[in-house]
């Protein structure tokens, strides 16, 4: 049985899916095309979406893109299909990150249809949670998704959790006194009306008590923000780690950070990136041992769903290069 032809529909649920990815200042760094003809889709980070002051190797950018990458699978396998991914696939094109094939049939047996309805569930949420420890045997379930990437997750304990806090508020005091990112970061900041960036009504309250150092996107305290309130009090905080550093390191901690991500969604939680600390050398390395390097920090828990944050419209786009076939409908 041979695979039926990818259908307008199928390809606008596969985009979708990938746009609905958390994203650095959702900042949505992909380019997903399909390669007219074939059962291809081509991923590119954007050339002009990405943040150099923040992130000026581009790692947050490709854990974006690897986000994305991890929804396609996921939409993918709603849609019967078998994706195989390979990441860097031409030495001579560093800009194609991955290609997606769908050729394959019979579907992925061990697909999670729970997955495919947390895609448009997930939302960051930066809002206090209640305090409810999350069982350790869901703990457990999230660590083993994460192994299933090709990464690990770590689940700090009362002395390491405390010193992570402290690592991202020593990011969180410099950031403040950095202006160029303060600037960059203020840019992506918007009042709601664009399809990138994070609405202001997106952003939470900071932690009254102090515990907590959530992201102050606006910087330097001087925009308003809603009064601060106090968070819980004991943080569970996930880490994401990789044993090497590479782009394609990269690219599989961000498909990592959204398998738990959307786990954890499905099991009824809430997540909120702490991502400061990971945004300075120094600091990132001090947040990982010896064999391990830190990706992706997160505070988990249950409480309020985050404010949604605005996608860009799928739109017309051009053939993946070096095809010629340009019948075929985009998005
Ligand atoms: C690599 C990365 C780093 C992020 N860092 C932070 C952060 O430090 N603080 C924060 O509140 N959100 C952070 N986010 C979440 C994004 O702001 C969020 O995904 C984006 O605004 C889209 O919103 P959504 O997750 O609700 O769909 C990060 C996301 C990614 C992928």
């Amino acid at each position: 049985m041979g695979a039926a032809r990818l259908g307008t529909t199928d390809l606008e649920t596969l985009l979708t899916a990938a746009a609905a990815a958390p994203s650095i200042h959702n900042s949505q760094p992909w380019e997903i095309r399909p390669v007219p003809g074939t059962f291809r889709l081509e991923v590119r980070p954007a050339a002009d979406r990405w943040l150099p002051a923040a992130d000026p190797t581009g790692r947050a950018r490709l854990l974006s893109v690897g986000a994305a990458l991890f929804n396609l699978r996921v939409a993918a396998g709603h849609l019967g299909r078998r994706p195989r991914v390979r990441l860097l696939p031409d030495a001579g094109d560093p800009g194609l990150v991955a290609v997606v094939d769908l050729t394959g049939l019979p579907p992925d047996t061990s697909r999670q249809p729970d997955l495919y309805e947390a895609v448009a569930l997930r939302r960051t949420s930066r809002a206090p949670f209640t305090g409810r420890p999350v069982p350790a045997r869901t703990l457990t379930e999230l660590a083993s998704a994460v192994l299933t990437e090709g990464a690990r997750l770590y689940l700090p304990g009362v002395v390491a959790t405390r010193r992570m806090l402290a690592l991202t508020a020593e990011a969180e005091r410099r950031n403040r006194r950095d202006s160029a990112r303060v600037r960059e970061s203020r840019a992506w900041v918007h009042a709601g009306n664009l399809p990138y960036g994070i609405p202001a009504a997106a952003l939470g309250p900071l932690d009254a008590t102090g515990r907590i150092p959530v992201r102050d996107f606006t910087g330097a305290g001087r925009a308003r923000r809603a009064p601060a309130v106090p968070f819980e009090r004991h943080a569970q905080l996930a880490l994401v780690v990789t044993r090497r550093d590479r782009p394609a390191d990269w690219l599989r901690a961000g498909q990592a950070l959204q398998r738990v991500l959307l786990l954890a969604t499905a099991r009824g939680l809430r997540t909120c990136p702490l991502h400061q600390a990971l945004e300075w050398p120094d600091l990132r390395s001090a947040l990982g041992g010896e064999s391990n390097r830190p990706q992706f920090l997160f505070r988990l828990g249950y409480g309020p769903q985050g404010a949604p944050t605005p996608r860009a419209a799928l739109t017309a786009g051009a053939p993946a290069r070096g095809t010629q076939d340009t019948t075929q409908a985009y998005f």
